[in-house]
């Protein structure tokens, strides 16, 4: 009898992450008979090491400094002292995480998608090698989508040993309040992480190699937020790397340059949070003949396919600006492709949020950017003036909207203030739809909120703001 030639799935996923999940729900949703390969924890960096972890210690570390600093002023008095009770914070962290995971799993089952447990590498454009303490077996597929995510970049005088030295791994399990912590990095992780230690007691002190903080962002609302976060005691040192870190007992001596300058500071845990390069290791692109670029990314075209026929990829391990959405959005549009549609993401109505206090949230351009584009019109309003933000006593920050001169097209949206992350929300909205700004200007929105002040702002863009 001849061999059968039938693949055992439609498609195989390799890695669990936002990206790599989210496409198999889709690919199943369209009618594939979808695996996916997972050798670690289902929901990938995201929902274990990554933004829910990070959120759920934001959030507390948030009520411990608001019942610390903000209670009082809201007339509710705290008999005894307010305190920190770390395990619990840490197992509260962890249920978080457990229960997000387990949902993975359980839409796994809802769409019968096999999760092939262990370490998947292409060993041909349709088989996939799957590796665990069992042994290695080879799957084939019809397609096979790589969504292996990405890693913590490991500076090499600083080596992670994930208890003195941590990337955002460590750092977001430490087992005690260090008392003092230097953070490489004033980005996304930098920013989150230093302000979570710093509001449970720790003297943070963040060294970054530019200028200025969050070099990806607006200047003037990157600007305002390190400002923001100076006054609640974070201390930064710009134009500085560190270049090794060494352990002696308790302690970490780490060496920095900044120009001529050299030092040494002792801590008691460093955070290295530098950014996140491409997981490609003993993939088999190199056998396979996969392009990547020369930082490793896996390089696909607009459809999310690679050089190799049948062999997607989406997600941080294809670089672009690492976030989650951005990961499921690629899932969604690489499963639409599979299934024969047209797809498209629109990278330009991504939103992002640094969850610090304020929040900052953005979404479009940058003014910068904007401005070499043609004429801009700017619009900005403070939440001191918004009647919600007095209300709840969070008037820090303002919001910036940049419009087109001639067009009055939307170009981008800039929020640092209280909830910001959900706010973003109606602009990424406007972006997608190409709205105006007299659109978001002269749309209802109700009252008492905070959303009012992007309307104020819309309204400053041609300077009919009501409430300044
Ligand atoms: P990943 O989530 O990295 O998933 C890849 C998966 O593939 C992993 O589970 C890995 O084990 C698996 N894998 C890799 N290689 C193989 C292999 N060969 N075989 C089998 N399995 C494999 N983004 C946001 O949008 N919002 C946030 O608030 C946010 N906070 C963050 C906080 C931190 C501390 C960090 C580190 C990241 C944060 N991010 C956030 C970024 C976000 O986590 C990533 O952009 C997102 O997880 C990328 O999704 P992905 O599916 O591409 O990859
Ligand atoms: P990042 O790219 O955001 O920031 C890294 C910072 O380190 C930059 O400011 C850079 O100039 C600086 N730097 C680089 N090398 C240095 C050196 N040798 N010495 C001192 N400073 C140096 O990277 P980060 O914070 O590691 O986060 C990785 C990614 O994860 C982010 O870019 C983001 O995409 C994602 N993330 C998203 C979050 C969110 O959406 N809220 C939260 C956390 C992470």
């Amino acid at each position: 009898m001849a061999e059968s030639t039938t693949p055992d799935f439609d498609l195989i996923v390799i890695g669990a992450g936002p990206g790599g999940y989210v496409a198999a729900i889709k690919a199943a949703q369209l009618g594939m008979k979808v695996a996916c390969v997972e050798r670690e924890y289902l929901g990938g960096t995201c929902l274990n090491v990554g933004c829910i972890p990070s959120k759920a210690l934001l959030d507390s570390s948030e009520r411990y400094s608001d019942l610390k600093h903000a209670a009082a002023r809201h007339g509710i008095r705290i008999a005894g002292e307010v305190s920190v009770d770390l395990p619990t914070m840490m197992a509260r962290k962890a249920e978080v995480v457990k229960g997000l995971t387990g949902g993975v799993g359980m839409l796994f089952r809802k769409n019968k998608i096999e999760h092939l447990k262990g370490h998947g590498r292409l060993t041909a454009a349709d088989t996939v090698e799957v590796s665990n303490a069992d042994g290695k077996r080879a799957y084939t597929a019809k397609r096979v989508l790589i969504a292996t995510g990405s890693a913590p970049i490991q500076i090499p005088g600083l080596p992670f040993d994930e208890k003195f030295i941590c990337s955002s791994t460590g750092a977001l399990a430490l087992d005690s309040i260090p008392k003092r912590m230097i953070v490489v990095g004033a980005g996304y992780i930098g920013l989150e992480l230093g302000s979570v230690w710093n509001r449970l007691g720790t003297e943070v002190i963040v060294l970054e190699f530019m200028p200025h903080a969050l070099p990806a962002s607006d200047r003037e609302m990157a600007a305002a937020l390190q400002k923001s976060l100076e006054k609640q005691g974070l201390k930064f040192r710009f134009n500085t790397v560190a270049e090794s870190a060494r352990v002696e007992g308790d302690q970490v001596k780490v060496a920095w340059k900044s120009g001529d300058q050299r030092g040494e500071e002792t801590v008691d845990r460093v955070l290295v949070a530098v950014g996140r390069r491409p997981m490609t290791q003993n993939l088999g692109l190199a056998e396979l003949g996969v392009a990547v670029d020369r930082k490793g990314y896996v390089q696909v075209d607009d459809q999310f396919q690679t050089n190799v026929p049948g062999v997607y990829a989406i997600g941080d391990v294809i670089g672009g600006i690492m976030l989650a959405h951005k990961a499921e959005e690629e899932g969604v549009a690489a499963a639409e492709v599979m299934a024969g549609h047209k797809a498209f993401v629109n990278y330009h109505a991504c939103p992002s949020v640094i969850y610090t206090h304020p929040e900052l949230a953005q979404v479009g351009y940058s003014e910068d950017d904007a401005a070499k584009r043609g004429p801009i019109k700017v619009g900005k309003f403070p939440f001191i003036a918004n009647g919600r933000a007095k209300a709840m006593g969070e008037t820090e920050g303002f919001i910036k909207v940049i419009g087109d001169a001639n067009t009055d097209r939307l170009l981008g949206v800039h929020i640092l203030g209280p909830r910001a992350s959900d706010m973003i929300a109606e602009a990424t909205v406007a972006v997608e739809f190409a709205a105006s700004v007299e659109d978001l200007a002269r749309s209802f929105h109700a009252h008492p909120t905070l959303p009012e002040a992007l309307k104020e702002a819309a309204l400053a863009v041609d300077k009919q703001a009501i409430h300044m």
